[in-house]
């Protein structure tokens, strides 16, 4: 998983790629490189950040073509021999993606005489597209590189150049990001938009097995088979402030702020509380097709799984739907039984995760028709899916998921509803305190919001603790899980997300008084359960921190700190439970003095398996 970047055009290319890469380091930071074409092709790489490359780069260097990487290590070491770009003599090349066939690649080429010089599966390419261009007779870029890419089984986005055509960068996509700007006398090509957002809001999504040319002024799509593609731009709607932090210390921090605004902008258009009906238009399924319905499984990985376990709990509730949650990752490698009349329904925010995008491919492979939850148009996903449900957070740019987070749960009710009331299952009333409920959480998360600092408090008087744990039942249960794992990946504090009935089976056995427990006691029909199960730890010298209702008094007897938020419908309590929780993982982790944007061994969108 990693960044890609390709400029063309006519200004000096290595700060434009520089800027582009940082913008594209929450794919992978481990180590990075770019190649510009300066007579010759001149290649600086570094096992480190962005700026740690730029400072390697002599400050003079000319040149107005290149392309540049920022890399997640799968295959070899995030050392500087193994940063792209790779080069084969005079051609060099940057990868996005795991090429699986490697090692059968690598030993017929070194028999070819190639020398390796890094651990990589990306050198093959540079490799065989040297090879190709050079020794079977495919005289230009362009054909070598379609060549090359016949030969190569995984997935892949690449921009590679050649010395010997200075006015050309190729490009390439399957199964990884691949995303064309279009600039006047200057093109780009990029894994994510936000790269050259700064230089142009126009843009060409590039589809699974095509290829390409950019030249300065022109950018030419082929399929594999050499026919040429003609495909119209798109225009951005968002601008690049959005994806900046606009005054915030961290990306995290902006993003938790955002979510008055993003939860606004998801539900925007589809409620209406007087008729108590969702509008999804988005979606094509038939009233007929969605009575029928049996069942529905829900695809996702982290933070996305969570909202899934959610999702369950509603459409059980409201639709009526028996619902599955399931790992992408071990969906995708089971053995579902699977009929065909079951709904699938991704949850990914980046709408590139791999093993949601296997998991969802399996499942319509059994004829199940699929929806998506995604928060990033144009994604693959998108393509995947027979509908599409947007989450419209804008760019999330920290690698913990917040705001996208909280925009699937608001996503998931509205569906629930949607379907339910098409069901049967649930009343135009009911739905109606629900559109109301969910249309005053933007103003409920504020009062949230505002509460930061006796958040921040709690959050600094535990920072030191080794473990913590959360606990809640029902809808409360994914809360405690996504609230550890937010705690877990950008503290480093080892944390438990735990259904509480569950803890007397084992887990009760880690509580001492060195241990914090996060209980998530919003009212509801559980609410009593999880007294008793906050006393089962408190009988054990746990310190309790409960996020509970602010008219809720009887709590402070029995717990040590309470975080409150404002009484919501018990359906919608999760989304301010979670906002609570994201700040208090917010403020350990700087506590801490941790990396909170880019926590150590993990990226943002994680394209590979
Ligand atoms: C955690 C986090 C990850 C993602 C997971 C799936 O904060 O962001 O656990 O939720 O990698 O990503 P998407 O939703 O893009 O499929």
């Amino acid at each position: 998983m990693c960044g890609i970047v390709g400029y063309i055009g006519d200004a000096q290319a290595v700060p434009i790629l520089l800027e582009s890469l940082k913008m594209l380091e929450y794919r992978g930071y481990d180590s990075a490189g770019v190649t510009v074409f300066n007579g010759k092709l001149e290649t600086y790489k570094i096992a480190g950040r962005i700026k740690d490359l730029e400072a390697v780069i002599p400050w003079n260097m000319q040149g107005s073509t290149g392309i540049g990487h920022t890399r997640w290590a799968t295959h070899g070491k995030p050392e500087t021999r193994n940063a792209h770009p790779h080069l084969s003599s005079d051609v060099s090349v940057v990868h996005n993606g795991i090429i699986e066939n490697y090692m059968e690649l690598k030993e017929r080429l070194i028999g070819l005489d190639y020398e390796f010089k890094s651990d990589t599966d990306t050198e093959v390419i540079a490799h065989l597209l040297h090879f190709n261009m050079k020794c079977r007779g495919q005289k230009c870029l362009l054909d070598g590189l379609a060549e090359t890419v016949k030969e190569l089984k995984g997935s892949y986005a690449i921009a590679a150049l050649c010395a010997e055509e200075p006015g050309l960068l190729a490009f390439a996509r399957k199964d990884s990001p691949l995303v064309i700007g279009v600039g006047k006398g200057s093109n780009y090509a990029a894994s994510d938009v936000t790269a050259f957002l700064k230089h142009t809001k126009e843009v060409i999504y590039i589809n699974d097995n095509e290829i390409g040319l950019l030249k300065p002024d022109s950018i030419e799509i082929f399929d594999l088979e050499g026919k040429q593609v003609s495909r119209n731009a798109e225009i951005i709607e968002w601008d690049l402030e959005a994806a900046e932090k606009a005054g915030y210390e961290h990306f995290m921090l902006k993003e938790i702020h955002e979510q008055p605004t993003s939860i606004q902008n998801t539900f925007a258009g589809k409620l209406s509380e007087l008729e108590g009906t969702v509008t999804l238009e988005e979606l094509y399924l038939k009233p007929d097709e969605i009575k029928r319905l049996k069942r529905a499984t829900i695809i996702a990985c982290g933070t996305s799984w969570n909202a899934g376990i959610l999702g369950k709990y509603i459409f059980e509730k409201l639709a009526g739907l028996h619902t599955d949650v399931e790992t992408a990752s071990e969906f995708r490698y089971s053995n579902p039984v699977l009929c065909g009349e079951e709904l699938t329904i991704a949850i990914t925010q980046s709408g590139e995760t791999a093993d949601t995008l296997a998991a969802v491919r399996s499942s319509s492979s059994y004829g199940c028709r699929s929806i998506a939850i995604t928060n990033v148009v144009g994604s693959t996903i998108t393509r995947e899916a027979d509908s599409v449900l947007y989450t419209r957070a804008g760019p999330e740019i920290g690698v913990a998921a917040t705001k996208t987070f909280t925009a699937q749960l608001v996503a998931l009710y509205m569906l629930a509803i949607y379907l339910g009331r098409i069901r049967g299952v649930v009343s135009a009333n009911e739905a109606k305190d629900l559109i109301v409920g969910i249309k005053r959480l933007p103003g409920q998360i504020q009062k949230v919001l505002n509460r930061k600092d006796a958040i921040n408090e709690c959050a600094v008087q535990f920072a030191d603790k080794r473990d913590y744990f959360f606990i809640g039942r029902y809808l409360n249960y994914p809360v405690a899980l996504e609230g550890a794992l937010k705690l877990k990946e950008i503290s480093y504090i080892h944390a438990e997300g735990y259904a509480a009935g569950e803890l007397k089976h084992g887990p009760l056995a880690l509580i001492t008084d060195e241990t914090p427990v996060v209980a998530i006691a919003t009212r509801g029909h559980t609410y009593e359960k999880i007294l008793s199960n906050i006393k089962e730890v408190k009988a054990r010298n746990a310190t309790v921190i409960a996020v509970a209702d602010d008219d809720d008094t009887e709590i402070d007897k029995y717990v040590d700190v309470v975080l409150r938020v404002p009484s919501s419908h018990e359906l919608l309590a999760p989304v301010l439970s979670s906002v609570v929780l994201q700040l208090l993982s917010y403020y350990t982790a700087l506590a801490k003095d941790c990396s909170i944007d880019k926590p150590r061994n993990l990226a943002k969108s994680v394209t590979v398996e």
